[in-house]
C-alpha cells in the first residue's frame, strides 16, 4: 500500500519502518508532535486528521468518561460539539446566549455561565473562543470557577491556531482551558482536514485521551496531512513577523474600507459591545447592510470579481487574512467594494429576527436514535427535529435534535434559502423529524 505505488502522489506513503505510526508514534511523528507541544507550550499535543470535528469528538468523549454529569455547551457552538454529544449520548445543558439582532451576533454574558456552573453538577464546560467573527472571550473567571469545582474547561479554538504568534494577535485560550482544539487548515498553512489537540493541564489522563484519539482516528492517516501539520507549525513559529505585518495590513484594509460609502469594517470595539474581550485583527468582518444583504453582495464578489470570502450572513461578510495572501488581493477587494458601493443606492435592509430555540421535547440522543421521517422545510413548524440544522457557515445550529421547530425558525431558514445562502441539516428541501406522537 498504497495501491497507486507512488504514481498518484510520491509523498502519499503509509506506515513503514522509515515513516511512523500516528496511532502509536515512536519516531518522526512523535518528534513532530513534541515540536508542536513546545511551540504552543502545551503539556502534550496531538495531530488529528479529521479536522477539529474529530478533535472535538475526542474532547467530548474524554469528558464523558471522567464523569456522568452533563456538559455545559454554549448555544453559539459549532455543530460538531452538539453532534459529538448527540452521538456519544452525552447529556448537555445549553447556555442560551442572547442573540443581538442589531449586532447580528450572539452576545457573551459571563454571568450566565457563572450562574449555570454554580447551579449545576457538570463534567465539563465547552466554550468557543475565538468564533467565526474572530471574537475572543475572557475565560479567566470561568476557568477559576471550573478549577474550584473540578469541572473540565474545554475550548474550541479552531479559528485561533495562529494566536500567540505575536502581540498583535489575541492570547490563546490555552492559557485557561484544560484541552484546546485548533484547525491549522483554517488560518495556518496545513492542508484541509488537519487539526491539533493541545492538553494544557497536568490533571488530564493522557493515556485515556490517547486511547480515545487512537480509537477515533483512521488506521491509514494521510502522510500528506501529517507532514503539512508539521510544516504549518514550523512556518508559524518562524513567521511571527509575517503575522504582525498581516495584522497591520488588516488594519489598513479596515481604514480604507471604512472610507467607502455604506461599508463598515468592524473592529475590537464591535466585539466588546457583544461581551467579548478582543477581536482577531486578521479577521475581516464587513457590515454591508447599508447597501444590501451580505449574502447578495458576497455572491456578487464571487461572480463579478472572483473574490471568495469565508462567510456571508444577512448583514456581514467575513474574510480570513493570513500571511499567505497575495498583496494584490487587498487592492482587488477595495476596488470591488468601491465599485459595488458606487453602483448601489443606499438602502437599509430588513434583516429577519433571529428566532429563539424551540421547546425541548426529548434529549438529542433520543431524537437521534428514534424513528425519523423527512418533512418539507416549508411544513416543518411544530415537528420535533431529529437533525442539527442551521446556516453554514458559521455552522452554529439554529435547531437541535429533540427540540420543536418553531414557525419563526422555519421562516428564517426559508429566507436564508431564498436569498441563496447555504443551510446544513436540510437536504433537497427536507429535514429529518422524529416520527409519530411523543
Ligand atoms: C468554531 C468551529 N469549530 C469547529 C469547526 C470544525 O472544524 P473542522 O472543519 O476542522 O472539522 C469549525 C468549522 O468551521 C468551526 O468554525
Amino acid at each position: 500500500m498504497p495501491g497507486h505505488k507512488g504514481k498518484a502522489n510520491i509523498y502519499d506513503v503509509t506506515e513503514i519502518s522509515t515513516t511512523d505510526n500516528l496511532n502509536s508514534p515512536e519516531a518522526e511523528i512523535l518528534k513532530a508532535q513534541r515540536a508542536l507541544s513546545r511551540c504552543y507550550g502545551s503539556v502534550q499535543s496531538f495531530f488529528m486528521v479529521n479536522g477539529s470535528t474529530g478533535a472535538i469528538q475526542a474532547m467530548v468523549k474524554y469528558a464523558s468518561i471522567e464523569s456522568n454529569y452533563p456538559i455545559l455547551v454554549s448555544r453559539n457552538s459549532h455543530k460538531s460539539i452538539f453532534a459529538a454529544c448527540m452521538m456519544f449520548g452525552v447529556d448537555i445543558i445549553t447556555a442560551e446566549d442572547e442573540y443581538d439582532d442589531t449586532l447580528q451576533t450572539f452576545v457573551f454574558d459571563e454571568t450566565l455561565y457563572i450562574d449555570l456552573i454554580n447551579k449545576n453538577n457538570l463534567s465539563a464546560v465547552i466554550l468557543t473562543s475565538v468564533d467565526y467573527f474572530g471574537r475572543v472571550i475572557d475565560l479567566a473567571k470561568i476557568a477559576i470557577l471550573c478549577k474550584e469545582k473540578g469541572i473540565l474547561l474545554l475550548c474550541d479554538e479552531a479559528h485561533g491556531s495562529h494566536f500567540n504568534m505575536n502581540d498583535l494577535l489575541p492570547q490563546s485560550a490555552m492559557r485557561y482551558a484544560d484541552i484546546c482544539v485548533h484547525s491549522p487548515h483554517k488560518t495556518l498553512s496545513a492542508l484541509t482536514q488537519c487539526a491539533y489537540i493541545h492538553v494544557s493541564s497536568t490533571s488530564i489522563d493522557l493515556e485515556r485521551l490517547k486511547s480515545i484519539i487512537y480509537s477515533l482516528q483512521t488506521t491509514s492517516p494521510s502522510f500528506l496531512l501529517l507532514e503539512s501539520m508539521d510544516s504549518a507549525r514550523y512556518e508559524a513559529e518562524i513567521g511571527a513577523e509575517k503575522w504582525a505585518a498581516r495584522a497591520e495590513q488588516a488594519d489598513n484594509i479596515r481604514t480604507r474600507l471604512n472610507e467607502i460609502e455604506g461599508i463598515m469594517a468592524l473592529d475590537a470595539e464591535w466585539a466588546r459591545a457583544a461581551g467579548c474581550s478582543d477581536k482577531d485583527e486578521t479577521r475581516l468582518v464587513i457590515d454591508v447592510s447599508k447597501i444590501g444583504s451580505g449574502i447578495e453582495i458576497g455572491k456578487m464578489l464571487e461572480s463579478k470579481y472572483g473574490i471568495f470570502m469565508e462567510m456571508y450572513s444577512f448583514k456581514h461578510i467575513v474574510g480570513i487574512l493570513t500571511p499567505q495572501d497575495d498583496i494584490s488581493w487587498d487592492e482587488k477587494l477595495i476596488r470591488a467594494f468601491t465599485e459595488i458601493s458606487n453602483g448601489k443606492s443606499l438602502k437599509q435592509i430588513q434583516t429577519p429576527i433571529y428566532p429563539k430555540a424551540g421547546e425541548r421535547r426529548i434529549s438529542m440522543h433520543k431524537a437521534f436514535e428514534s424513528r425519523w421521517e423527512k418533512v418539507m422545510l416549508k411544513e416543518v413548524a411544530g415537528r420535533v427535529s431529529a437533525s442539527l440544522a442551521g446556516s453554514y457557515p458559521p455552522g452554529v445550529p439554529l435547531i437541535l435534535p429533540g427540540e420543536i421547530i418553531t414557525e419563526q425558525q422555519q421562516e428564517y431558514m426559508l429566507t436564508i434559502k431564498n436569498l441563496g445562502g447555504s443551510l446544513f441539516g436540510i437536504e433537497e428541501g427536507y429535514i429529518n423529524c422524529v416520527k409519530g406522537e411523543l
